[in-house]
């Protein structure tokens, strides 16, 4: 892991939804590393185990955050558990699949908005009050490039996530006279097991759309990701922050 600062969580808690995986689980570890309690949610009850045994995450709740019931049931839980909430970061997302708008399965462009976009309304929501009670929090969401730009053959996704874009500055607003800040990230490819989700094609066409010439690393990613949940990201709320080897150009 590239360059981790000690104690710059101590004495904090955060909330890692999707966190069994990839950059929520890079940062799982990360966050852990710095001094945070970590509580880990995601529905895939095995590779949460494995995570929380990876990462020492302090706390784990088998959650799909397409479920509100469950979200709620989960944010008090982890609060309950942790005694407060710092950090929020909503990291659960599918690709859904590779297919035209006209060819797109309904019932798949559904599960791609409930689970990418619904999830993080369900996560912002119900962790909020938590934090509201301290007048301080640190909300990340991630996003996606696709979100900025729409990419051919994955409109559901790219939907989804300039849906969350929207979320984070109308949220970021509605709390800036608070200590709580929202900001979302936009990272083009990079490594991860969600790429197992999508055809070499599709992975040939996003790397191609990337000046650096390459695709991104978890620890890149989770290096931006724990600044802006750290008490240093103090004045940017509502904020897409880019993370896209030279990809995105606004
Ligand atoms: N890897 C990339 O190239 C890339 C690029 C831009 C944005 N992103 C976004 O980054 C985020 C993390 O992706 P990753 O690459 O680490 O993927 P990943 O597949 O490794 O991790 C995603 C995690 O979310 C969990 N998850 C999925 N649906 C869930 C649900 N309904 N409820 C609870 N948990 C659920 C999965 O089990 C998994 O642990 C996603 O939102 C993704 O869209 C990824």
């Amino acid at each position: 892991m590239s360059g981790t600062y000690a104690g710059r969580f101590a004495g904090q808690t955060a909330i890692i939804a999707g966190g069994a995986s990839g950059v929520g689980r890079g940062l799982a570890a990360r966050l852990t590393q710095e001094g945070a309690r970590v509580s880990i949610w995601d529905y895939d009850a095995a590779l949460l185990r494995e995570a929380a045994a990876e990462t020492g995450a302090a706390h784990t709740v088998v959650v799909d955050v397409a479920d509100e019931a469950q979200v709620q049931a989960a944010a008090d839980a982890s609060a309950q558990a942790l005694g407060r909430v710092d950090v929020l970061v909503v990291s659960a997302g599918i690709t859904g699949p590779t297919t035209t708008v006209w060819e797109y399965p309904t019932a798949e462009w559904r599960r791609v908005i409930d689970i990418n976009l619904n999830g993080t309304f369900y996560c912002c929501r119900s962790v909020v009050p938590h934090m509201m009670k301290n007048d301080y929090g640190r909300i990340v969401n991630i996003s996606s490039v696709a979100g900025k730009e729409g990419n051919p053959n994955a409109s559901a996704y790219s939907t989804s996530k300039a849906g969350v874009i929207g979320l984070t500055k109308s949220l970021g607003k509605e709390l800036a006279k608070t200590g709580i800040r929202v900001n979302c990230v936009t990272p083009a490819t990079f490594r991860s097991p969600i790429l197992k989700q999508l055809t070499q094609g599709q992975i040939d066409y996003m790397l191609s759309r990337i000046p650096i010439g390459r695709i991104g690393e978890i620890d890149e990613v989770a290096a931006l990701v724990s600044w802006l949940a750290s008490r240093e990201c103090s004045f940017s709320t509502g904020a897409t922050f880019d993370i896209s080897g030279g990809r995105t150009t606004y």
